[in-house]
């Protein structure tokens, strides 16, 4: 079954946006008219017979040259439950192994009539490259360690939805934040909605620069611990690390891993957040991961109805061809 219907106009201001490639180019405005639509999508996110039909007719690609699990089946199936048509791109088994460039793949795949593309690639900067050559919209699904705004949005989104607010919060991200584009989404979307946003992780691992985005910095988890409202243990980014940022895993696990120990000097009613996927007893230990501060898994789910928002404004909206 289709409905046509559009979510109810609560949107605080209407989206003019053929892409979304980072959260830092977003006023607070514009993160709340995601925020607000997302809101609109949690019930048809979860309806599996009860299609919505604003994307119907358009066609949506995944163009992914990364590995991904959750972001990509949440894309394909947000598209598919707006009833647009989806295809799947795999770069190694493309005309890309022999020799075509990044912009000529994407300008053929476009040419098949493609109203968005979806990107993820190693390359800082990638999703804006697209946006520069094609016609239809872009949407950064991750670009190296640069943003991953769909990811900050469903962050962001499970916090507002469990805590009622962003304005006043702490928020701490843990872990890899040199190399984290989940950590500069998060960044530039808390910071713009008031929230106050602590960074910690090994001195290595937390480039002095970060201050410049309104930040404070830490090295020690268990001090910044009980002044947090909210932690998003963020994975270690091996594959875009040089080696020799840290001693070992075992000593990054016991200074900066959260296990149910550190977890008791933190507030009672914390709030963990991981954009997954975790490395169970590096970052987060089993039973904490499982435990019941965790959101882990309502973050996925929210995930799908932030995308279908972040689909529906910028290509779904009634008036649009
Ligand atoms: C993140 C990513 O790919 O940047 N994962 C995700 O999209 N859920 C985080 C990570 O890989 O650590």
């Amino acid at each position: 079954m289709v409905s046509e219907a559009a979510p109810a106009a609560t949107a605080s201001v209407p989206w003019t946006r053929r892409h979304l490639l980072g959260l830092e180019d977003l006023s607070c405005d514009e993160l709340c008219t995601i925020l607000d639509t997302a809101e609109q999508f949690v019930v048809p996110s979860q309806s599996r017979r009860k299609k919505r039909g604003n994307l119907a007719g358009k066609v949506v690609v995944n163009l992914f040259f990364e590995p991904s699990t959750r972001t990509r089946t949440s894309f394909g199936l947000a598209a598919r439950r707006l009833s647009a048509d989806t295809l799947d791109f795999t770069p190694s088994s493309s005309s890309l192994s022999k020799g075509e460039t990044f912009i000529d793949t994407a300008k053929n795949i476009e040419a098949m009539g493609v109203d968005l593309v979806v990107v993820r690639h190693s390359s800082s900067g990638a999703p804006h490259l697209l946006a520069q050559h094609l016609r239809c919209g872009v949407i950064n699904a991750g670009d190296g360690a640069h943003e991953h705004p769909t990811q900050g949005l469903l962050d962001i989104f499970t916090i507002r939805q469990k805590r009622g607010r962003i304005e006043g919060l702490t928020v701490g991200l843990v872990g890899d934040i040199a190399h984290s584009r989940v950590a500069r989404s998060n960044i530039h979307g808390l910071v713009k909605l008031g929230a106050k946003v602590i960074v910690c992780g090994p001195p290595t691992l937390v480039p002095e620069t970060i201050r410049e985005l309104g930040v404070e910095v830490s090295h020690n988890l268990e001090a910044i611990l009980p002044r947090c409202d909210v932690i998003n243990m963020l994975r270690i980014q091996f594959e875009r690390q040089r080696s020799g940022l840290f001693p070992s895993i075992q000593e990054y696990a016991r200074l900066f891993g959260l296990d149910s120990t550190r977890l008791a000097k933190a507030r009672k009613d914390l709030l963990l957040l991981a954009p997954g996927p975790i490395n169970r007893g590096v970052e987060i230990t089993p039973d904490v991961a499982d435990g019941p501060h965790s959101a882990i898994l309502q973050q996925v789910t929210n995930g799908l109805a932030v995308r279908m928002a972040v689909l529906y404004l910028l290509c779904g909206q009634p008036g649009e061809e």
